[in-house]
């Protein structure tokens, strides 16, 4: 176990995606930790948007993100330079490409690339969009010269107060595909960034780091809402994975295309990883800052009854 107080203060972080929901976060996190964060902010981002990145007490660095010399200025002197941003290829691949492009001219030692995800090192290529970018990402830093440092989360806890189709409130189910007794990663986006903050300020920062707030199956779900609630909360089985595949290619054939990062079928990728059991994170490294205080899902389901 690291003493999270004794990261060094003063460490320069550079941060991509500060304005971003995890983003600001992470920059938030950094903050208490004493760390001098340099945001890199679009040229035209919204002052209210530079005002929130600002009350972290980051520093912002305006930048244009075509301009590869004035990232790579932008990168030096730091120790890690940490990407939240969020998108599609242009963005996972191209954008955080020239940002590891910069961080490597720059000399910093450590990248964090914007992966806060299931376990994708191990689920199957080509049966999530966005996890086969963050692998085509992985394969591009690995065999540049810097160490790359990932935070692996499962699922946003956040999720689970109605965004994604599990706690069925009104209905009074939990809805699962597969096996009920599946065991299910979710930390929260604050729990993720604070942790994300220890990993970018520690050098000796494994290549990943898994954690999982609360670990939980669909019956385990069932139970709290049950306690929460004092309803009866019911399983409600959708069907098997087999089922589920059939229901995403449908969903993406009749889906119009778009730039968005999270379509209707693509969160039904990320429960095919996750009920399946291939993007199970193990083993947890939650003890590594001796980080204790996990929100669980009680506690965030909790806030909707
Ligand atoms: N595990 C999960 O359940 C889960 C759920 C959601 C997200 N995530 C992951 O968390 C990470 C952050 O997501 P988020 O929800 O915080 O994203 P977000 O709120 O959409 O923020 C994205 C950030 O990226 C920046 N950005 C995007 N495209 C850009 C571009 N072309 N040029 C410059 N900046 C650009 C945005 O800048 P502007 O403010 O200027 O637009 C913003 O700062 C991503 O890896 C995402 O996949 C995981």
């Amino acid at each position: 176990m690291i003493d999270r107080n004794a990261s060094e203060s003063g460490t320069v972080i550079v941060l991509a995606g500060a304005t971003g929901d995890l983003g600001g976060r992470i920059a938030g996190a950094l903050g208490r930790r004493q760390a001098q964060v340099r945001a890199l902010v679009r040229l035209r981002t919204p002052e209210a948007k530079r005002a929130a990145v600002r009350a972290t007490g980051a520093t912002l660095v305006d930048i244009d993100f075509a301009d590869a010399a004035a990232l790579a200025r932008a990168c030096d002197g730091a120790a890690c330079v940490v990407s939240a941003l969020n998108g599609l290829e242009p963005t996972i691949l191209g954008l955080q490409g020239r940002l590891l492009d910069a961080a490597v001219e720059a000399g910093v030692p450590r990248f964090m690339p914007s992966d806060f995800s299931l376990d994708f090192t191990k689920t199957r290529a080509g049966d999530n969009r966005n996890m086969d970018l963050r692998r085509a990402f992985q394969a591009r830093i690995d065999a540049a010269p810097i160490r790359a440092s990932s935070v692996l989360n499962g699922a946003f806890a956040d999720l689970l107060t109605g965004e994604a189709p599990i706690v069925l409130h009104k209905l009074r189910r939990i809805l699962y595909w597969g096996d009920a007794d599946q065991p299910l990663d979710f930390t929260t986006k604050d729990d993720v960034a604070d942790y994300a903050a220890d990993v970018a300020l520690d050098p000796a920062a494994p290549r990943f780091s898994r954690i999982a707030g609360d670990v939980v199956s669909a019956r385990d779900l069932a139970a709290i809402m049950t306690r929460l609630s004092g309803h009866r909360y019911r399983l409600f089985r959708a069907g098997g994975i087999g089922r589920l595949s059939a229901v995403i290619a449908v969903a993406r054939a009749l889906s119009p295309k778009s730039d968005a990062p999270f379509p209707a079928w693509q969160g039904m990728q990320y429960m095919r990883d996750m009920s399946s059991g291939r993007g199970k994170l193990f083993p947890l490294d939650n003890a590594r800052y001796g980080k204790a205080d996990w929100t669980n899902a009680a506690a965030v389901l909790a806030a909707t009854i």
